[in-house]
């Protein structure tokens, strides 16, 4: 039987998960929450956001069971899975009482608010016994997969330098407005930039130190740039930022130079992935699988329930990591000085 997911919040993410799970024959999208009554009833046409993820604006949920109330949905004893699409400041809340609730917990990205609430999360999904992931897309995204290969196999040698970069127009379509609201949302640096900073791990592990600056509005980051400092590692900067005027496009890139290549992603590019192989001589753009990444983090994560085996390609330490590092490069940009990063 296919396992039952509760899916919380039906904006840009929520009604992106639910045509992932259409792909996921071992899963099915019974219950559906969220306080919008004309979301509830199909009408996505103002939930879409400023990324086109293939989501349709208008979508028959008659067979679902819909919630107002989270407390409901949490309470509901025909969900396995609760999948929350929420603002970011409602997740770790969420996450706690659907763990309590004895639901396994699926969670979009930033795993918290803080990662103080962050590794409380952790601690409740130990003691109810239950899986907990973080919806770090970029993790099954196949150009990072092969990006992620080529480092670890040093098939062009070892990496001297990466340059990660992510940037929008600011974005206006949210519920309520709340990316907006740095204290909900995190601001760009906890909200956009934290794909990187989770990129920058996955790929090279901990750095020793980050020294980053940044632009400010008010006390929120709306733009930051860090260098990550590894013990003679690799030079690795990142930048993010999402106050670009209408109609910057967003962007997504990395470009990472090997000892023998030189290798660069831009999501604005077709074909986006690009080796420029210095001992052939030629500029090639591998065959990437025509994979979704929300498709199949969903798919991992519902196999991994089903399986009873921990999900390691997404350890809600390490997305706990990924939040704390955030962290550090905030008090970094606020100071004006590096800032040593716990290990
Ligand atoms: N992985 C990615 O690429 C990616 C992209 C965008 C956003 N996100 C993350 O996904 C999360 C949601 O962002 P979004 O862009 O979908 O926001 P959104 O504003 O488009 O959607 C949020 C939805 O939550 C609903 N909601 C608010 N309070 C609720 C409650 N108490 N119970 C049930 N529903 C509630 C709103 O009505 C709205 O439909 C955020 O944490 C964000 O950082 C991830």
């Amino acid at each position: 039987m296919p396992l039952r997911i509760g899916l919380v919040g039906l904006g840009m993410m929520g009604t992106t998960h639910y045509k992932s799970y259409q792909e996921v024959p071992e899963a099915r999208v019974v219950a559906v929450c969220d306080p919008d009554a004309r979301k509830l009833a199909g009408d996505w046409s103002a939930a879409l956001g400023n990324i086109d993820t293939g989501a349709a604006q208008q979508t028959d949920l008659s067979a679902l069971r819909k919630y107002t109330d989270f407390a409901a949905l949490a309470a509901d004893p025909e969900v396995d899975i609760v999948d929350l699409c929420v603002p970011t400041n409602q997740h770790a809340g969420m996450a706690l009482a659907a763990l309590a609730a004895g639901k396994h917990v699926f969670c979009e990205k930033p795993m918290a608010r803080t990662s103080r609430l962050a590794r409380q999360m952790i601690r409740a999904a130990g003691r109810a016994g239950r899986m907990l992931a973080v919806g770090h897309v970029l993790r099954f995204w196949p150009e990072y997969l092969m990006m992620k290969d080529m480092i670890d196999s040093r098939r062009y040698g070892a990496v001297r330098a990466a340059y990660f970069v992510r940037l929008s127009a600011r974005p206006l379509w949210s519920w309520d407005n709340w990316i907006q609201d740095a204290e909900r949302s995190g601001a760009a640096a906890l909200d956009l930039h934290i794909h990187d900073t989770d990129t920058v791990l996955w790929f090279f592990g901990r750095p020793a130190k980050v020294a980053a600056a940044g632009m400010f509005e008010g006390s929120a980051v709306a733009h930051i740039v860090t260098e990550y400092r590894f013990e003679g590692g690799p030079l690795v900067v990142a930048e993010g930022g999402w106050n670009f005027p209408a109609p910057y496009p967003f962007r997504m890139e990395a470009r990472i130079l090997f000892e023998h290549a030189a290798v660069e992603y831009s999501s604005l590019r077709t074909p986006a992935l690009t080796v420029y192989d210095g001992r052939t001589g030629k500029a090639e753009s591998p065959p990437v699988p025509a994979a979704s990444g929300y498709t199949e983090e969903l798919r991992y994560f519902v196999d991994c329930v089903a399986a009873g085996r921990e999900p390691e390609r997404l350890r809600p330490a390490d997305s706990a990591a990924a939040v704390a590092l955030v962290e550090a490069e905030v008090r970094s940009a606020r100071a004006g000085r590096p800032v040593a990063v716990k290990t």
